[in-house]
């Protein structure tokens, strides 16, 4: 999931997990790199890449909907940890727009309260700080106010560094709504053009999600995006592709023969996708009652994690050979009829409850729900991808808010062994691999083992690889890779064109399925549980069981 130019770019040095694999980086601030050579290191080969390469030119993030949640939380602690690492270009600049009146000053102390308080461990000094805000300005402006699009352009220009005018990165934390404006305003005024080829400079504009609510919205906007830009420079944002545990499910399966030999439908019996939260709609009500999970989560973070547990090998780790293998996967992903949705799909919506002894409210109760909503917080797919490597393997898709534990996992069930030798041990299980995306990120093993004495007694035991204890306790915010990516132009990890418009096609299908309809009784489960009881019929009438997840230890 990462190309080499990205893997080098960190300033001194990295590892990073591939598998069994060690692979270590040397590489200064901004050099793209090169596997040159291996060596051993506790007895462990390493890989090790190059430093060779061009540095990450200095740029301006102008971040639309400055004032917005996702600034504060996400994408200032982001770009600080950056810097404090020493990974952000050399020279750069932070414009915040907004419409609400401030001080380049008065945002700053917001950001450094919205630092300190969303910001991992461990606390950085105050003079970094000080010196990462003097990067940072405030642009007070209407989105749909052309003059405040012309200041914005007279304010960069104005800036002494050619570069820090001419590259570019439009960053779209706003409504949706208004994706398609803000890009008209920037062309308008000359701030984003078309990038030619072998051109120095460049402009990017970043989307959050969501990208469109169905397959015709997201044809429209990615039409209108590319009347003036070319889809190059368009990055729309999965955060779950920034996660690096997310990253490795491609290099865990390419780089280790023993798992990827036995990566088909010989072996495997069938894969769970879990994506589970402890936590409610909080206080996005509105929007969730627009969105609901289908939208919200399938469309995006699962769709994108079965692309990446299903794709092929690419023909190298360049971002279009990449992006091409996983929209294959979506494109192979059988077509739901109406009968298919009502066989193989399975919403909920979660009523009063508790987790862990903490009183939850239903989903009707929520502030800006209806009190007679068929929205759903929870959907749990049966769906089959049809290519050669996959015919007939069943991959089970859920995700809810509101169930038991934050977790989110892969599990891969392999098929059982002939029924032959431990025929009288009714309970043998088989072998399944579990790649555990977050928290307590790591991979499990579930093999079967003798019992010590004198009996043939066969148990499952467990063999675990832990990302804490094998690289200690730092995992990269997905933001901070992002960010990083999107800066230096790799777009590996973002959502290419057909990759957005093939996974709404899947998602409108399910959705026309359910037309509308109220939801029955059974659909509805407690806050506090794996779903409804429907999601486990899902799996039992092809004689499947729903793993859950395991709090972390
Ligand atoms: C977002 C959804 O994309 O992902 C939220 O809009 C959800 O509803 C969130 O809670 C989950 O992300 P994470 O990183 O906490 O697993």
């Amino acid at each position: 999931m990462v190309s080499p130019a990205r893997l080098g770019r960190a300033k001194g040095k990295r590892t990073g997990a591939v598998g069994g694999l060690k692979i270590e980086l040397r590489a200064g601030v901004g050099h793209a790199a090169g596997v040159v050579g291996d060596y051993k290191k506790d007895g462990i080969s390493v890989a090790r890449l190059d430093d060779g390469g061009k540095s990450l030119a200095p740029c301006t993030i102008v971040i639309f909907g400055a004032s917005g949640d996702l600034t504060g939380r996400k994408l200032i602690p982001a770009l600080f940890h950056l810097f404090c690492q020493g990974q952000m270009p050399e020279r750069f600049r932070v414009i915040g727009f907004a419409r609400r009146e401030k001080s380049d000053e008065s945002w700053r102390a917001e950001l450094r309260a919205g630092v300190d308080e969303h910001s991992r461990p461990p606390r950085r000094e105050k003079s970094t700080w000080e010196a990462f805000e003097k990067n940072l300005f405030y642009h007070r402006g209407d989105l749909t106010d052309a003059a405040a699009y012309q200041s914005l352009e007279k304010r960069l220009s104005d800036l002494e560094d050619m570069s820090l005018r001419a590259n570019l990165v439009f960053y779209l934390a706003i409504s949706p709504t208004l994706f398609g404006e803000t890009v008209d305003q920037l062309h308008g005024s000359g701030l984003l053009r078309r990038q030619k080829e072998g051109e120095d400079f460049w402009q990017r504009v970043v989307v959050e999600k969501p990208f469109g609510t169905d397959l015709a919205s997201a044809r429209e906007l990615n039409s209108h995006l590319t009347r003036h830009v070319r889809e190059r420079q368009i990055f729309r944002i999965d955060h779950y592709l920034g996660k690096e545990t997310v990253q490795n499910i491609m290099m865990f399966r390419f780089s280790n023969a023993l798992f990827e030999q036995l990566w088909n439908r010989e072996a495997i019996e069938h894969v769970q996708v879990t994506v589970s939260e402890d936590i409610g709609v909080e206080g996005r009500g509105g929007y969730f009652e627009e969105a609901g999970t289908v939208r919200d989560m399938v469309q995006n973070h699962l769709l994108q994690i079965l692309s990446l547990v299903a794709m092929e090998p690419p023909v190298s780790l360049e971002a279009e050979a990449i992006r091409n293998e996983k929209v294959k996967v979506l494109q192979s992903v059988r077509e739901l009829t109406p009968e298919d949705v009502a066989r193989q799909v399975v919403r909920g919506q979660y009523f009063a409850g508790s987790i862990d002894g903490d009183a939850r409210h239903g989903y009707r109760q929520e502030d800006r729900v209806a009190p007679e909503s068929n929205v759903e917080t929870y959907v749990a797919a049966r769906l089959f991808i049809d290519n050669w490597r996959w015919g007939g393997v069943p991959f089970y898709l859920r995700t809810g808010k509101n169930l038991p534990l934050r977790a989110s996992e892969v599990r891969v069930q392999f098929r059982p062994t002939p029924n032959v030798l431990f025929a009288k041990q009714a309970d043998l299980q088989p072998n399944a691999l579990t790649l555990r995306l977050q928290p307590d990120e790591g991979i499990f093993l579930r093999f079967n083992g003798k019992v010590p004495g004198n009996s043939m007694e066969i148990r499952p035991v467990r063999m675990h690889f832990g990302y804490d204890a094998e690289f200690g306790a730092y995992t990269p915010e997905a933001y901070e890779r992002l960010l990083l990516e999107a800066m230096a132009g790799d777009a590996t990890l973002f959502i290419r064109r057909d990759e957005v418009e093939t996974a709404w096609g899947i998602v409108d299908r399910i959705r026309a399925g359910w037309d509308d309809t109220p939801l029955s009784n059974r659909e509805f489960y407690a806050a506090g549980t794996w779903g409804p009881e429907t999601a486990d019929d899902l799996l039992a009438r092809a004689g499947h069981k729903w793993h859950n997840p395991q709090a972390a230890s």
